[in-house]
This record gives C-alpha cells, structure tokens and sequence, in this order.
C-alpha cells in the first residue's frame, strides 16, 4: 500500500516534518510512506500550461496518480493553511486526470500552540473536498503543543504516538474497503 505525504512547510526543523517522519514507524505493515518534494513548484499560472502541465507539477500529479493514498500534513499560518501546500494541492486539482478524485486521504496538522492547527485542518478539508478526494473524517489529527512532543527529530510522546499510529490504520482500512 504505497502513500504519498505533503508537507506543508519548507523550513529544516518543521515539525510538521518531524511528525511526517514519524508516521513510517508507526504505519500499519504494508504501508509505505514517501515524502514529495512540493518546495520547487512554481506558483499555479495556467500560462505555464501552454504547452502541458510543466515537469514537476506533473511529476507530482503522477505520484498521487499511482499511490493508494495521501496524507497532507501542515502546519496552520495566519488562522489557514500555508500557500506552499495550497499551492500543490491547485496545481494536482487541475490535471485531467484528476489524481485526487476518490483518493483516501488523511489530514494532519500541528502547532506549538494549544490549538493544533484545527483552522489550518479545517480549511485543508474544505479545499480538498471539491477535488473529489476522500477524506478520512471522525477524530481530526490536529496535535497541539507539538514542540514539547518532539525529540531528535521525531515524535516521541506516546499518547500521540498511539493515536497517530490509529489513524495511519484507519487510512489503511479506508484503502483496503476500496479494494
Ligand atoms: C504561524 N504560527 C501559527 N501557529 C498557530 O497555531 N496558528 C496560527 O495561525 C499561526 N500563524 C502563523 C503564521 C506564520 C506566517 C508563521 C510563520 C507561523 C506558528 C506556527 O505554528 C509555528 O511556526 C510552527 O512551528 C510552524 O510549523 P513548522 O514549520 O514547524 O512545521
């Protein structure tokens, strides 16, 4: 069961990365997770796509073509979601073969701050659900005070750790459900 991740945050230290990098230990057995590169898409201009969809939006395209699922995760700016993972999703949303229609989708945010980036979860799946994907609802991943849950790089509290390796396996279920 192959999973793309988008990250919502290009800084070295993200702890949204740290928690992304989390998610490969705790993943059901069978389930593969692999980050895509979305720091090198230019911003969506359909003048670009004169002459087709440029390389790397497309690559992108094609990798959530070919996966089982996806799991964005973000962090929340400003009360919403980050432009870079916005971003990626527009330029996904647009291709013609509409790799995120139907797809089993898992939205997870985070803040050092008490709210867990619920504002940045929500308007996530508000965005994602006119591209057709489907989205993994019930208890929202939205983990607060991140910063006090990290250690050397990943998550180490194991409250959270339980929880996320429960939802990694709901995504996995809502895959095999689609046979
Ligand atoms: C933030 N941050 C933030 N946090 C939050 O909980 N709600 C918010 O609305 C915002 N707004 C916001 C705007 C901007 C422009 C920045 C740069 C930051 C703080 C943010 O959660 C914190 O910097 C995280 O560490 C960012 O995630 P990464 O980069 O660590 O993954």
């Amino acid at each position: 069961m192959k999973i793309v991740g988008l990250i919502g945050s290009l800084r070295a230290g993200s702890l949204t990365r740290q928690m992304m990098e989390t998610l490969p230990e705790l993943a059901p057995a069978g389930m593969e997770i692999t980050i895509a590169q979305i720091d090198h898409l230019p911003f969506y201009n359909e003048d670009l796509k004169a002459d087709g969809t440029p390389e790397d939006p497309r690559g992108l395209a094609d990798a959530i073509a070919a996966a089982d699922g996806l799991i964005v995760g973000s962090p929340e700016y400003n009360r919403s979601t980050p432009a870079v993972i916005k971003n990626a999703i527009d330029w996904v949303s647009k291709e013609p073969d509409r790799p995120l229609s139907g797809k089993p989708t898992l939205i997870a945010t985070q803040s050092p701050g008490a709210l867990g980036g619920i504002l940045s979860n929500y308007h996530l799946r508000q965005v994602l659900s006119v591209t057709g994907a489907e989205l993994i609802t019930g208890p929202e991943i939205a983990i607060i005070r991140s910063g006090e849950k990290v250690e050397t790089g990943k998550i180490v509290d194991a409250d959270t750790r339980d929880f996320l390796a429960g939802q990694l396996e709901r995504l996995a279920e809502a895959i095999r459900r689609k046979g």
